[in-house]
C-alpha cells in the first residue's frame, strides 16, 4: 500500500507564533558604548592572566559547575544547594519560568522594565500582568501589592530598575514576599555594585525570594555569560531540572573566582562610575535635561519627540545611547550608561552639542 503523502511543515507552539521578535541593536558597536548597561572599559587583569592561562587540553573536558557554585555560594554567605549558575542572568530568568509558570499561571512585574521578562514570560503558557509606573518611574509598590492574586506565580522586580534607576525598599520587597506565598519573587539585582543594597542575606529565609546577580555589569563580564540565581534549596533543586548541566562554559567558570577575588578592581570601577554618575547628573542638570534619579550604572533622560534624532546625533559623534522611547511610559526617553569620568566628559560635550542642534531646530520650525 502506497504511502500517504505528509505535506504539512513543523509549526511552533501558538505562544511562540504570538510572540513578538526582539533582536538587541548590538550592529556596529565600534564606539563608546553606552547603550547597553556593560562595563565600559575591561575585566579584571586577574580574569585575563587566567584566560591566558587556560589550556587547549582544558576545553576538551565538558564543564564542571558545582566546584564554582561552592566557591560563590562561600563568597555571598550562603550554602551551594542555594546558588545556582546560570549562563547570565537571561538564562536564570528563563529557566525559573520555564521552572514554575504553566497555563493559567500569571506573571506580574512593574513597567517599563527589563525586557526578557516579558519575552521569556511569553513563552510560558502563562499570561503576563503589568503595572504601569507613574510618570516619576518610582517602583508602584501599592498598585503591586494591589494586583497580587492566586493565579500571580512569579513576581519579577530589577532592584534597581532598568530603565528607570529607581529602586524598591528592602521592606517593600519582603512585604511582597510575604502577601504572595505562593509567587517565586524574583529579585533581579543586575546592578547591585552600583545601589549597594541587597536582599541576598534573605535567601534561606524567605520560602519565596529567589535573587539573580550577574557578571555582566560591574565585573566586566558580558561576553563571557555568567549569572546565578540565589534561593531556598528546594526551590533550586527545581531549577537545576530544568537548567543544562553544561550552560555555563569552562572558561567562564574558570574566570569566576578571580573575579570574585579581585574586589580591588570592583570596588576602583564602581567608585569610578559613582563619581563619574554624579558629575554626568550635574552636567544634565546644567543642561536642563530633564533627568531620573538612577542607583545604577545609567541614567534615563528626556529628549522627547527627537529622540531618534538625537541617538543619531551621539552616535555621530562617536557615543552609543539606548533609545526606550518604546518602552511603556517612555516615549521620548533615552538611556545613557555611565562609563568613567573621562569617558563622560567626552558624552557630555557629544550631548550639549547634540541638544543645542535639537534646540536650534526647533526654533527655526
Ligand atoms: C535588570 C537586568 N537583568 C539582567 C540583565 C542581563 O544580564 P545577563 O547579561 O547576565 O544576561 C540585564 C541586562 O541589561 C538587566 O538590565
Amino acid at each position: 500500500m502506497a504511502e500517504a503523502t505528509i505535506t504539512a511543515t513543523p509549526a511552533p507552539r501558538a505562544r511562540v507564533r504570538q510572540m513578538k521578535e526582539y533582536h538587541p541593536p548590538l550592529g556596529s558597536r565600534d564606539a563608546m558604548r553606552l547603550d547597553f548597561n556593560e562595563n565600559t572599559l575591561e575585566c579584571s587583569p586577574k580574569v585575563r592572566e587566567t584566560l591566558a592561562q587556560i589550556s587547549a587540553g582544558a576545553l576538551t573536558r565538558y564543564p564542571e559547575r558545582e566546584p564554582v557554585e561552592a566557591i560563590v555560594a562561600e563568597n555571598l554567605g550562603l550554602r551551594p544547594e542555594q546558588v545556582v549558575l546560570t549562563n547570565g542572568v537571561d538564562e536564570a530568568i528563563h529557566v525559573l519560568f520555564e521552572t514554575f509558570l504553566e497555563a493559567g499561571d500569571e506573571v506580574l512585574m512593574p513597567v517599563p522594565t527589563y525586557t526578557m521578562y516579558e519575552v521569556y514570560a511569553s513563552a510560558t503558557d502563562a499570561q503576563v500582568v503589568t503595572v504601569q509606573a507613574a510618570d516619576d518611574l518610582q517602583f508602584p509598590f501599592e498598585r503591586l501589592l494591589a494586583a497580587i492574586t492566586p493565579r500571580k506565580k512569579v513576581i519579577a522586580i530589577a532592584n534597581p530598575n532598568s530603565p528607570s534607576g529607581s529602586v524598591a525598599t528592602r521592606e517593600q520587597l519582603l512585604e511582597l514576599a510575604r502577601r504572595a506565598p505562593q509567587a517565586v519573587l524574583l529579585v533581579d539585582e543586575a546592578y547591585f555594585h552600583f545601589f549597594g543594597e541587597t536582599v541576598m542575606d534573605l535567601v534561606g529565609t524567605l520560602p519565596n525570594l529567589v535573587v539573580a546577580r550577574t557578571f555582566s555589569k560591574a565585573y566586566g563580564l558580558a561576553g563571557l555569560r555568567l549569572g546565578l540565581l540565589a534561593g531556598p534549596a528546594d526551590l533550586m533543586r527545581w531549577v537545576r531540572r530544568v537548567l543544562s548541566p553544561y550552560s555555563v562554559n569552562s572558561l567562564a567558570l574558570a574566570c569566576l573566582p578571580p573575579a570574585l577575588e579581585d574586589t580591588v578592581y570592583l570596588d576602583w570601577y564602581v567608585g569610578e562610575v559613582l563619581a563619574a554618575r554624579a558629575d554626568f547628573e550635574a552636567a544634565l542638570d546644567a543642561a536642563e535635561v530633564r533627568r531620573w534619579p538612577s542607583r545604577a550604572n545609567f541614567v534615563l533622560v528626556e529628549i522627547g519627540a527627537q529622540h531618534a534624532k538625537f541617538v543619531q546625533l551621539m552616535r555621530d559623534a562617536g557615543v552609543l545611547v539606548r533609545d526606550r522611547s518604546s518602552d511603556p511610559g517612555c516615549d521620548g526617553r533615552v538611556r545613557i550608561t555611565i562609563g568613567t569620568r573621562g569617558q563622560m566628559r567626552q558624552t557630555v560635550m557629544a550631548l550639549n552639542n547634540a541638544i543645542a542642534t535639537l534646540r536650534a531646530e526647533s526654533r527655526k520650525r
